[in-house]
């Protein structure tokens, strides 16, 4: 009787941990437990007729052997109702998570985003201006008058006749030189507007102004602090090369070329076999601009730059038509 108790508790322990569901638990029940002919009931039901001095010990094993499976008869049976009070019944849980896709920063906010943390490593804090913007801090203020020429350039959408969608981040030049006293060190990284549209423009795309105004600023400092930009930017000792421009706003200006990514500089498809690739806009601030804000020309001067961020981008990661940048198509953003 001992050796039947005791295979009778194993087999019911199995059992038990395979019961899936409450029916399940139910069959278990009757089958071990039942009143009439469970197999446990049924066992207890011989005492009678085993010796006298066998009796207490038997009894007492079959009433703990008893108790131990209705004990995880009870603890399942809760299970199952705490399930099933959440709707939950029948659920494996051994199944594998659900895949929750996570969504990602857009390529060109990334970039934007390490632009903007170089050049606050470098001691620029950050500004933001309007992408509405007027007539007069778009183009007057940055010396480019009426009928100037130069507006020709900037195929600006009007809202307007004095107000339109920026061109460019310039304006927040003077937008912060009004409102402060030098030495200035900002960046003003934002959206702006061209009329304008093919593999390499798109209507809108991304620039980060930069700008420094103090006592004797050089064109050394400009050249210093763009060289240790690209270098971080690009990961690695790219030269640099200043090459003579104009732009309405800066005295002297230079457009920065820098050693083509693709093929160092020999000489390849994307540099049009130049060995250079453009990647902004710089210049020693105009004293005219200086002027318009209330800064005497004679005690500060300041250096300006504008770089394309969608450009950037496109080099960094060799990236050959811009518009992959606005068509959403998921298999080209979430590469980066
Ligand atoms: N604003 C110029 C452009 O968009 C770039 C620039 C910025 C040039 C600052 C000089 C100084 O082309």
């Amino acid at each position: 009787m001992e050796q039947e108790l005791l295979r009778l508790k194993q087999e019911a322990e199995e059992t038990l941990a395979q019961v899936a569901g409450s029916d399940q638990l139910e069959a278990f029940r009757v089958k071990y437990l039942g009143r009439k002919g469970g197999l446990l009931t049924g066992v207890l039901r011989q005492l009678g007729k085993v010796p006298a001095e066998e009796r207490p010990r038997l009894g007492q094993l079959a009433n703990d052997v008893k108790q131990g499976i209705e004990a995880l008869f009870e603890e399942k049976k809760d299970l199952f109702a705490a399930r099933s009070a959440t709707g939950m019944e029948g659920f494996d849980y051994s199944l594998p998570g659900r895949y929750l896709p996570f969504g990602k920063l857009h390529p060109v906010t990334q970039v934007m985003e390490e632009i903007c943390s170089i050049f606050e490593g470098l001691g620029f804090a950050v500004a933001e201006g309007p992408d509405v913007e007027t007539d007069y801090y778009n183009f007057e203020a940055l010396n480019i008058p009426k009928h100037h020429p130069a507006r020709d350039m900037h195929d600006t959408f009007y809202v307007t006749e004095s107000i339109l969608l920026r061109t460019h981040t310039s304006p927040m030049q003077a937008r912060i030189m009004e409102r402060q006293d030098p030495p200035l060190r900002y960046i003003a990284p934002g959206k702006v507007y061209r009329c304008d549209s093919d593999i390499t423009h798109t209507p809108m795309f991304h620039q980060v102004e930069g700008f420094l105004v103090d006592r004797q600023v050089s064109f050394a400092d400009l050249k210093g602090v763009l060289t240790s930009f690209t270098h971080k930017m690009f990961e690695r000792e790219l030269a640099l090369r200043f090459r003579p421009s104009f732009f309405p706003f800066t005295e002297p200006s230079a457009e920065v070329d820098i050693a083509c990514v693709i093929c160092g500089g020999g000489g390849c498809r994307v540099c049009k076999r130049t060995g250079w690739l453009e990647i902004l806009g710089s210049g020693l601030i105009d004293p005219e601009v200086l002027k318009m804000v209330g800064y005497d020309p004679d005690i500060y001067s300041g250096f300006a730059f504008g770089l394309g961020v969608e450009r950037i981008a496109m080099l960094k990661y060799g990236i050959d038509d811009i518009r992959l940048y606005y068509e959403n198509d998921l298999r080209f953003l979430s590469q980066f």
